[in-house]
């Protein structure tokens, strides 16, 4: 099938987080399995190309001021797969992606209208798709421009959507006036359409218009139609809970592994584990951890610094942590009360709690291949790759049971020598650190403890699996076109 991705970041242009992997990821699997896949992504000034070509010169998008105009560039293929870029730089030649620390851009809803509208018009030239597969709020407004907009325009007629949830907790939410500034029709401001607490809900647009509603967990499916994870949005999912479905993420193991990682110093695999000591070193070193005693077990945090995450925990018990026989190494960048949290908790432990405030793809590899532990206590959790690199680098996951991170973690049982991981329910410091104190302990007993690491090793979390479920859900949607459509052509061709 012929499927064109619309998404707001995809390494290897542009990432602040885990979609940028996925969407990296994702449309090679689909190709290996016969598809055609094509991804439009904002050019930022981060994204960097080789030798962009001009494939649509101008798409004129009406802003209620005044026209803009957006050009298309080419990114060449990857993998078989050939990326379109959104030119427009007075929105997208900006120091970060959606913001700075000091908030969010301010004219989000136009960044991204405007992309969304571009790639519409676009796609036309260049090919219009038989799914469009639209990723989080930013892509939000392709399935409904498509139904609203352009429910007329005759290249668009069987064109089905697809509207895959990242994250609930980012909605794109603006105040009203921004739909006449887009052109979008007022009737979209309606409690059963874009409304939400008397504001315009772009998400919300697209849990209503998207022929299909995926998310990437099967935990996360469910517990977003509940009022504790829907974020507000639960009872628009479960309204239509026939067409929402959970397809867990995959990983690529290319850049993930253990085996082959560029950016550690030495590699190592199940049946042969020793040059994970050597990481460690390593790991230790960059973190400017000197004379460390190498039997300790090292915790590693890779995160966004979001209220997500959960690392509020770490500091209601951070006193009482501190005191356990463990180094905690951690590496993220956002909120600017968790990255002083970090470096709080740094200065009181300095040999025992190590942070780098930073966004270091190198850093995290580090991490994965040179902590034996990885700590994930998140709130809430959608899917999570760490965790499930992790498992790859036999750098044992402790997590909270939410979303993806209790459907990809078994619980440790040193009697029957099964389970990948640790995990706890209730959300509070107390659960978190007796997790912590449980992993400690079973570290002690290296010769099951190896055991544990190999079974995390040993899991196959590749795309394939998934890719299909994708492939299942295309094919359902083109059915539920073809079926919409099929009566009206009957009675024109009589
Ligand atoms: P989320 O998408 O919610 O941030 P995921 O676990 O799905 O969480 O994905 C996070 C991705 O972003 C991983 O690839 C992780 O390595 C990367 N990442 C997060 N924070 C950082 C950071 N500070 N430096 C480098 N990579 C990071
Ligand atoms: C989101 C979620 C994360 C998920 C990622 C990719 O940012 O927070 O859990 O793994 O998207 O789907």
């Amino acid at each position: 099938m012929n499927i064109a991705f619309v998404a707001s970041e995809s390494v290897p242009f542009s990432k602040t987080g885990g979609l940028a992997d996925v969407v990296g990821a994702l449309p090679r699997a689909l190709a290996s399995l016969g598809h055609q896949v094509t991804v439009y992504l904002p050019r930022y000034r981060q994204t960097k190309l080789d030798n962009p070509g001009v494939v649509v010169r101008s798409v004129t998008v009406p802003f209620d001021d005044q026209y803009r105009f957006a050009s298309v560039v080419s990114g060449g293929t990857l993998g078989g797969i050939h990326f379109y870029f959104v030119e427009y730089p007075p929105y997208f030649d900006r120091e970060a992606l959606y913001g700075t620390p000091a908030g969010d851009y301010p004219d989000n809803a136009e960044r991204f209208a405007l992309f969304s509208r571009t790639v519409l018009e676009a796609s036309k030239v260049i090919g219009v798709p038989q799914i469009f597969h639209c990723h989080d709020w930013q892509s939000a407004l392709v399935p409904v421009m498509l139904r609203t907009l352009y429910s007329e325009d005759p290249a668009f007629h069987d064109v089905g959507t697809v509207f895959t949830i990242h994250n609930m907790g980012y909605q794109g939410l603006f105040p009203p006036d921004t739909l006449p500034l887009l052109m979008l029709p007022w009737d979209l401001f309606t409690i059963s359409k874009m409304e939400f607490f008397g504001q315009v809900n772009f998400l919300k647009g697209a849990l209503v218009y998207a022929d299909y509603v995926t998310t990437v967990s099967k935990k996360y499916s469910q517990e977003i139609q509940t009022a504790e994870y829907g974020f507000g949005l639960e009872g628009v999912l479960r309204n239509r809970s026939a067409t929402v479905t959970g397809i867990l993420n995959g990983v690529d193991y290319d850049e993930w592994s253990p085996q082959n990682d560029k950016f550690a110093v030495a590699r190592y695999s199940p049946q042969d584990l020793s040059g994970k000591a050597k990481d460690k070193q390593d790991l230790l070193t960059a973190f400017g951890i000197k004379n460390a005693d190498t039997k300790l077990p090292v915790i590693g945090i890779v995160s966004r610094f979001a209220a997500q995450k959960g690392f509020d925990l770490i500091a209601q018990i951070a006193d009482r942590l501190a005191r356990e026989e463990m180094i905690i190494v951690a590496l993220g960048a956002g909120d600017k009360a968790y990255e002083e949290m970090f470096q709080r908790l740094h200065k009181q432990f300095p040999n025992k709690i190590a942070v780098k405030v930073a966004y270091d793809n190198a850093i995290a590899h580090k991490i994965e291949a040179g902590a034996d532990m990885f700590l994930m206590p998140s709130r809430y959790e959608p899917c999570g790759l760490n965790q499930i690199y992790s498992l790859k680098y036999g750098t044992v996951p402790i997590v909270r049971a939410t979303g993806g991170l209790d459907d990809t973690i078994e619980p440790w049982d040193a009697r029957t020598g099964k389970g990948t991981g640790f995990k706890f329910t209730e959300y509070n410091g107390e659960s978190l650190l007796l997790t912590i104190k449980e992993a400690l302990t079973a570290y002690r007993d290296q010769t099951s403890w190896q055991a544990l690491m190999r079974n995390g090793m040993n899991k196959d979390f590749s795309w394939n699996a998934s890719a299909r479920e994708y492939g299942k859900v295309y094919e359902r949607v083109r059915q539920m076109r073809t079926a919409t459509h099929s009566a009206p052509e009957k009675v024109l061709v009589s």
